[in-house]
């Protein structure tokens, strides 16, 4: 398999010496030509996803390079076809370029006309198949219930793994990390993977609601209880019974409330307010924060003792800049949504965008990203767009980062995403990038990146 780490071009023409030339000045490029005498001959050799491009003349007998181009079209419209056309071609020329052809060649060409039409199409090529890529892959994220989280990077196999292991037990949990890491959507994520995703699923944001409010809210009240309460009313944690209740924000629960959670934590039954009947309960609590309790509750500004009945165990969620790797992945999963939606096409993401997003810290971590995505495919189809353009702050941020930091950052992407799709297998990597073993395995010393944490996925669900 040696020869095929080189991109194939196909060049189909009847004539004897093009094939010849037009072959030669591609291996001269690094290229892999194949060179079939007639288009019958070009479409045998076409795989799916084939990786490279095909170069056609027009004028050919039997299956002309329009035909051929046609067919190839419908097999795979992603796969650019470049055509050559002679003398008097101009009309076919035209109806050519309404069907799709990425470019044109004119007889006689220079070699290096050649290489560089090919060049350009066999980038968009890569960039086309990456994309394909990355779209299976989030087709296959798709199997676990709940709401879907993306991310393969180790940080979040991680976290995949905890949650797999937290769902199948009763204990409470507490979820800890910045705004917009993705709390809420863990939350619902861990209650639809356990035994309890056929019971409600209630959240409460403690950070929303008054004091006054929240406390019937949550106990719910007997009649008469206090002014106002005509009725009996059944409380979220009531309403809850059997499923699991999402207390966001707990860190801005009032000091009085956190009393009466704590020993709804312990004892698991309630009192409605004006009643001193306890009612039992079958809940589970999750917690979620994005302050370090520990501190608060050294000032005073959270219990103790509720900080260490919820602190066993805690699950904590990355900011998105320490799983830049996930980048593309995000984007891409967010692009597609908001193209769906608006019924727009997702504009690719190239090579100069992904550096854009690798280079930005995220402040405001997944949410930030999505809201980029989302402008992105708005915005991409009417302006000149330019990612770093709609990056908050206008400035990407690369201003913080060196162009060799952003470089390397990139390849540590490439090199992350190439173990994660092979699972791990280096082998298949070195290939893959096109890299010989020795410089392959230096960069993943290079970058910290372990074989091991890639094949975990697979041994682990
Ligand atoms: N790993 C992920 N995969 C897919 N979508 C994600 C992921 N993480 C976050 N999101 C999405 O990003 C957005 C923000 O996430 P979410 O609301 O869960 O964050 P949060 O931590 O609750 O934020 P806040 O602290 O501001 O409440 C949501 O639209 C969510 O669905
Ligand atoms: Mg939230």
């Amino acid at each position: 398999m040696h020869e095929s780490e080189a991109t194939p071009v196909l060049i189909v023409d009847d004539e004897e010496h093009l094939r010849i030339t037009a072959g030669q000045t591609l291996e001269l490029a690094g290229y892999r030509p194949q060179t079939p005498s007639n288009a019958e001959a070009a479409l045998a050799a076409l795989s799916a996803d084939y990786p490279g491009v095909l170069v056609s003349d027009i004028r050919m007998p039997g299956m002309d390079g329009l035909a051929l181009l046609r067919e190839v079209r419908r097999r795979d419209p992603d796969l650019p076809v470049i055509l050559i056309t002679g003398h008097g071609d101009i009309s076919t020329a035209v109806e050519a370029m309404r069907e799709g052809a990425w470019d044109f060649l004119e007889k006689p060409f220079a070699g290096e006309r050649l290489t560089d039409v090919v060049r350009r199409a066999v980038e968009k090529r890569r960039l086309s198949l990456e994309n394909r890529r990355l779209k299976a892959e989030l087709d296959a994220q798709r199997a676990a219930p709940g709401p879907r989280i993306i991310g393969r990077t180790p940080a979040m196999q991680q976290l995949s793994a905890m949650l797999q292991r937290v769902s199948q037990v009763e204990a409470d949990v507490l979820l800890f990390g910045e705004t917009g890491v993705g709390k809420d959507l863990v939350a619902r994520a861990l209650h639809e993977r356990s035994a309890r995703s056929g019971h409600p699923f209630v959240a409460i944001n403690c950070g929303a609601m008054p004091e006054s409010i929240i406390e019937s809210e949550l106990f719910g009240h007997e009649k008469g209880a206090f002014t106002g309460a005509v009725e009996r009313r059944i409380g979220k944690f009531e309403y809850a019974n059997g499923g699991s209740v999402f207390l966001d924000e707990i860190e801005s629960m009032p000091l009085a409330l956190q009393v009466r959670l704590l020993r709804v934590l312990q004892e698991r039954s309630i009192e409605r307010l004006g009643s001193n009947q306890s009612v039992a309960l079958d809940i589970r609590i999750i917690a979620a924060t994005k302050t370090d309790l520990k501190l608060a509750a050294e000032r005073g500004e959270f219990r103790e003792d509720l900080y260490y009945r919820l602190n066993v165990v805690t699950v904590p969620i990355p900011p998105l800049r320490e799983r830049r790797e996930d980048l593309p992945l995000l984007f891409q999963h967010f692009a597609v949504v908001a193209a769906n939606r608006s019924g727009l096409e997702a504009p690719p993401l190239d090579a100069a965008g992904v550096s854009v997003l690798m280079a930005h810290d995220w402040p405001g971590n997944v949410r930030e990203l999505r809201n980029l995505a989302e402008r992105f495919v708005l915005l991409g189809a009417t302006y000149d767009y330019r990612l770093e353009r709609l990056v908050e702050g206008g400035d990407s941020g690369s201003g913080e980062m060196t162009l060799p930091q952003q470089v390397e950052l990139f390849e540590k992407s490439l090199i992350s995403q190439s173990l994660a799709n092979h699972g791990g297998r280096v082998n298949e990597v070195c290939e893959h990038l096109g890299l010989p073993r020795k410089t392959c395995y230096d960069k993943l010393k290079k970058y910290d990146l372990r074989a091991e944490d890639y094949r975990l996925r697979h041994a682990g669900d």
